[in-house]
Formats: C-alpha cells, sequence, structure tokens
C-alpha cells in the first residue's frame, strides 16, 4: 500500500474533517491551511483513507488514489439488509455447477472491504473454484478417512455419515473459503475476529448474489486433522487456518423466514 496524502488546493476548503477524523492523527494543517502528514506521518498513517472518504469536496487523494474513483457512500435500505438477514440460511444442498464466474469475481473483489483490526491486512483466502476440485479434496478427504483406524471424534462422525451416504464436510458444494491469517501481522487481539467478519460479509453478499453458504465447523476440524487435505488448501507459509465456508448455488429454495426466540440483551 503506497502511504501518502495529496491535496487539490482549488478544491480544498479548509473545513479539517480529515484532520480530525484521523484514528491516528497524522494529518495536520500546513501555513495555508492545506491538510498533509504530519512529520512522519507515513510511518503511522494505518490506510484506512478515511481522510478521502469524509472530503467533502474530493479535494484529497490517498496513495494516489482519484476520489472520483470512488463510489458514492450509501447505507441501502434497512428493510431489505433486514430481510436478507433473516432470510439467509446455512445452505446444505448444491446444484452440481460451478460457481458462476462473474459472481466469484464480485465475491474476490468484495473481499477487500470487510474491517480489520487496525486497518492491517493480515488474511489470505484461498478459495476452491471448482466442483471438480472440490471432488478432489472430497475423495483425498474420505480416502485418507478409510486408511484411518480410529479417528477423532469429529473424523468418526464424518465417517459414518458418509458411510450412510451423507457428505458431512463438504456437501457436495462446488466451492468453498478458507481463511487464514497470519497471527504476526495482525493487530493483537483481533486474529480471530478478522477471519470471521470477513466470512460474514462474503455470507450475506453471496446470499444477496442467489448463492448459499455453509459455515462449517466439520471441514475446519478435518483439515486441522488432515494434513494433506489442509495441504490442498494451498495455504501459505506463516498462516494459520481460521475458518472454511462452503459455497455454491443452492439446489434448496426457503420460502420464508425462520423465527427466532429474542436474542439474549439487557441494554444498560
Ligand atoms: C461457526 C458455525 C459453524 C457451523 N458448523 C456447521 C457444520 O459443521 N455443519 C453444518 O451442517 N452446519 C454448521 N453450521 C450451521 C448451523 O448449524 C446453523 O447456522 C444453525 O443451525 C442455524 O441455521 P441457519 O444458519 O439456517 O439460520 C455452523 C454455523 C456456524 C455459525
Amino acid at each position: 500500500m503506497i502511504k501518502s496524502i495529496t491535496v487539490d488546493a482549488g478544491k480544498c476548503i479548509h473545513c479539517g474533517k480529515c484532520i480530525r477524523d484521523c484514528i491516528v492523527n497524522c494529518i495536520e494543517f500546513d501555513a495555508d491551511r492545506i491538510p498533509r502528514y504530519v512529520e512522519g506521518g507515513e510511518n503511522i498513517c494505518v490506510g484506512c483513507q478515511h481522510c478521502m472518504a469524509i472530503c467533502p469536496k474530493g479535494a484529497l487523494s490517498f496513495g494516489g488514489k482519484n476520489p472520483d474513483d470512488s463510489d458514492a457512500a450509501a447505507y441501502g435500505n434497512s428493510d431489505d439488509l433486514l430481510r436478507l438477514m433473516k432470510s439467509r440460511r446455512s445452505v446444505r444442498f448444491f446444484k452440481k455447477q460451478d460457481v458462476p464466474p462473474d459472481k466469484l469475481n464480485k465475491l474476490v473483489d468484495m473481499l477487500a472491504f470487510p474491517p480489520k483490526g487496525g486497518n492491517v491486512d493480515s488474511l489470505h483466502f484461498s478459495i476452491v473454484g471448482t466442483a471438480d476440485k472440490m471432488r478432489a479434496i472430497e475423495k483425498l478427504t474420505y480416502d485418507t478417512i478409510r486408511a484411518i483406524d480410529k479417528g477423532s471424534p469429529v473424523i468418526e462422525f464424518c465417517r459414518d455419515n458418509y458411510n450412510k451416504g451423507i457428505d458431512f464436510i463438504y456437501r457436495g458444494a462446488p466451492s468453498m473459503v478458507a481463511v487464514s491469517v497470519d497471527k504476526s501481522k495482525a493487530i493483537a487481539g483481533c486474529e480471530n475476529a478478522d477471519p470471521i467478519i470477513a466470512l460474514s460479509y462474503l455470507e450475506l453478499y453471496a446470499q444477496s448474489l442467489g448463492l448459499g453458504t455453509l459455515w462449517t465447523d466439520a471441514a475446519l476440524s478435518v483439515a486441522n486433522e488432515l494434513p494433506e487435505v489442509k495441504a490442498m488448501l494451498e495455504i501459505p507459509d506463516g498462516y494459520d487456518l481460521n475458518y472454511i465456508m462452503l459455497l455454491g448455488v443452492p439446489a434448496v429454495k426457503y420460502s420464508r423466514t425462520v423465527q427466532r426466540e429474542p436474542a439474549n440483551v439487557k441494554i444498560i
């Protein structure tokens, strides 16, 4: 990431919003009340781009980016968003087709936007993009499980289900997303939150694209227990697998939302 700020002095109205909104106070006015980095500002700047996002005149550029290339900020319709959240379901039946590439690309583009502690990008996403590759992982998984005499409770549970014709691990999904984290890069305390936030964003956006997802503890446990399976995820050195989500075109349709009991909340 290139850390720099440049200001179009002709557009700047000297409102100071960029200075006030900076989380690390790395911006100040120069003698002409034009924003600039403080001495050494590029070393403390976290690159969150709040300065560019908040500028009412599009006068400030971060990292050489043109503010006019940003989308206008929008927060959508809250009723639609709530309906999406309530309609999202764990999908356990998938069509035998790959995720359409245009939808996969949209998901990939979106993954740049979930928040990360300190705006530090410590995540890696391994995306299995085709059903053929998924079935190869499935075959290796169950071949390996078959070769184990007696495995952990999860392994035994998955083996029993597979013997009954149920793939509890991959559910016939044509894709999956494995998120891993470089804990040496992540802000302390955020290393477990960042990956889950990213997958939560992915899950909702996927469902808005007509795709289905499944958080899967089973695939995670199996990958963590079977090194040959984890190796197929091509996780870079230094990164720890954090979570796995299945993805695909649903072969099941839900007609209505569920009706949950109220959450356990106390407003203090
Ligand atoms: C962290 C997490 C792990 C999960 N692991 C599995 C799993 O291994 N297998 C599975 O079939 N469902 C799994 N689920 C799905 C839950 O069972 C599901 O969210 C819950 O039953 C509610 O259904 P809904 O997601 O459709 O609202 C998991 C969900 C979460 C949030």
